[in-house]
């Protein structure tokens, strides 16, 4: 369940809240909340700062109990860092600090004064949808694989409430998009064992009988080997679970062409028979994001009812070792008619990815966009800040890039400049699966291109944004924001 979220009008002495959530700079400047609950308590801010007890420092929060003559039973003091730097991503990092601390508190509901602060370049809606999120993104806890526990006492925060006027439509969006966001975290998460393809198809299905309008269809092997999609299930081959392609449609243009999803969905990537090495095998359970996050934009814009039409497509296959494994220097014929040569079987995302592009292309769609954690060689060029975008349509590339920038789900641009195409020749088939020595991101959209010819295409490489890195290190959701903004944008 996501947090429920609304605006308010509260005075920040008066309010009967189990929190109030306020800021102070690292200068020991108090936001005009936290000002006026100073000046209610006789200058108990002020004092823990002359102390040295409050810094301000960006990231860090202090939590101040039993205080006299205001209603809250708390105040959450959030440090802002310095206020000549508080930008966009202060503004973010310090939300991200109230929630993680309100998350681990024992209260249900909170209000938070936080978006009364001025960030240049950025609306009263823009705060509030982000700060929404921010709180929203901590608040989630993943528990699906632990003994289940006695149920504790421990209130959880289930409601926040903002300061101002006038977000309606922004807490509205930041609902849309948190619910997005949860389930594409949650699959994420989950491990290989239970989230196989069977399963992505079930939470689809599901999706759809619990939203009108929505339908959803799979399809089987057999009508994949009907299709001739060589190259999916080449990649298929190998797993004792049955891959599925997975359709859902939402209706809510009218005529107009759809805008198609393509996610890859790889639910486990061993590598195959080109098995990857054991340090780090247990990360690529979140190979399957690219799908996670296309089914969850996909629902983000269905609860938001927005006016287009939607085709997603997640391509949900398990890649592993096997005696019926597809093998390096064999030749698949994928969907579109092209024969590719596998050079290895490690990059394996191109080739189920191929086949759902070539799909998505009967729906004639007006953009096809596709979501992937394709390669290692992104983390190297990104890290984990940034997804990387290739795309050779400028508006479309530069709506995306905006989209990120303003949800700060944000995407970097490469080039995909015909000069990569020829790393991909081979001796015995239209094209290899593999690229040379440099510019794997880049090579590996090369390769992806060859299936999206004459069409609107861009494509997010989110191998380095779509979970946390080390042994603790959860799904992120992304690129849920960012793609769900690029989707509201079309309907303004
Ligand atoms: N799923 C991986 C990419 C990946 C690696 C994502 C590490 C996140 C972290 C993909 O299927 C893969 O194995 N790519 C290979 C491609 C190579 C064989 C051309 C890679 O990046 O090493
Ligand atoms: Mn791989
Ligand atoms: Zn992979």
């Amino acid at each position: 369940m996501t947090l429920s979220f609304s605006m308010t009008q509260a005075s920040p002495e008066t309010a009967a809240t189990p929190c109030a959530v306020v800021g102070v700079f690292t200068d020991g400047r108090l936001t005009s909340a936290a000002e006026r609950i100073d000046a209610a308590t006789s200058g108990a801010i002020q004092r823990l700062i002359g102390n040295g007890d409050v810094n301000g420092k960006l990231g860090s929060s202090w939590l101040l109990h039993t205080l006299t003559g205001i209603a809250a039973e708390r105040v959450l003091l959030v440090g802002l860092g310095e206020q000549a730097k508080f930008d966009a991503a202060a503004f973010n990092r310090a939300l991200d600090e109230a929630g993680r601390a309100l998350s681990n508190l024992p209260v249900v509901s909170a209000i938070c004064w936080l978006t009364e602060i001025e960030v240049v370049g950025r609306d009263a809606s823009w705060l509030t949808r982000t700060a929404a999120l921010a709180i929203d993104h901590q608040a989630y806890r993943y528990t699906a694989t632990f003994k289940p526990k006695e149920k504790s006492a421990k209130a959880e925060l289930a409601s926040i409430a903002f300061v101002g006027e006038g977000a309606d439509q922004a807490l509205q969006q930041a609902t849309a998009i948190a619910r997005g966001v949860r389930p594409a975290r949650e699959v994420g998460n989950l491990p290989p064992n239970i989230c196989n393809p069977a399963y992505i198809a079930t939470q689809a299905r599901a999706l759809a009988a619990e939203h009108a309008g929505v339908e959803c269809e799979v399809l089987e092997r057999e009508d994949m080997e009907k299709l001739g999609m060589g190259s999916l299930l080449g990649v298929a081959r190998g797993s004792a679970n049955a891959p599925k392609l997975i359709v859902l449609r939402w209706n809510g243009g009218g005529n107009a062409k759809p805008y198609a999803l393509v996610g890859k969905g790889i639910t486990f990537d061993s590598g195959g028979l080109s098995l990857k090495p054991g340090a780090g095998m247990e990360e690529m359970k979140f190979d399957m994001c690219g799908a996670a996050g296309m089914l969850g934009t996909f629902l983000a814009a269905v609860e938001l009812a927005l006016p287009l039409n939607l085709v997603c497509i997640a391509a949900a296959v398990e890649n592993m070792p096997d005696g019926n494994a597809y093998r390096p220097s064999d030749v698949l014929t994928s969907m579109s008619g092209q024969t590719i040569e596998v050079l290895n079987t490690d990059a394996e995302g191109r080739l189920i990815l191929c086949d759902a592009l070539t799909y998505a292309q009967k729906f004639e769609p007006q953009v096809i966009i596709d979501a992937a954690t394709l390669t290692g060689a992104c983390v190297v060029a990104l890290g984990k800040y940034a997804s990387g975008l290739m795309s050779e349509d400028e508006d479309l590339a530069a709506q995306l890039l905006d989209a990120g920038s303003r949800t700060l789900d944000r995407a970097w641009r490469l080039p995909l400049w015909a000069d990569y195409q020829s790393s991909l020749d081979s001796a015995f088939a239209d094209v290899a699966n593999l690229g040379g020595k440099y510019a794997g991101a880049i090579t590996a959209a090369c390769f992806l291109s060859r299936f999206t010819s004459g069409y609107r295409w861009a494509h997010l490489d989110i191998a380095g944004s779509a979970w946390n890195e080390g042994r603790k290190g959860l799904a992120t959701g992304r690129p849920v924001p960012l793609l769900t903004q690029y989707l509201i944008d079309r309907c303004a």
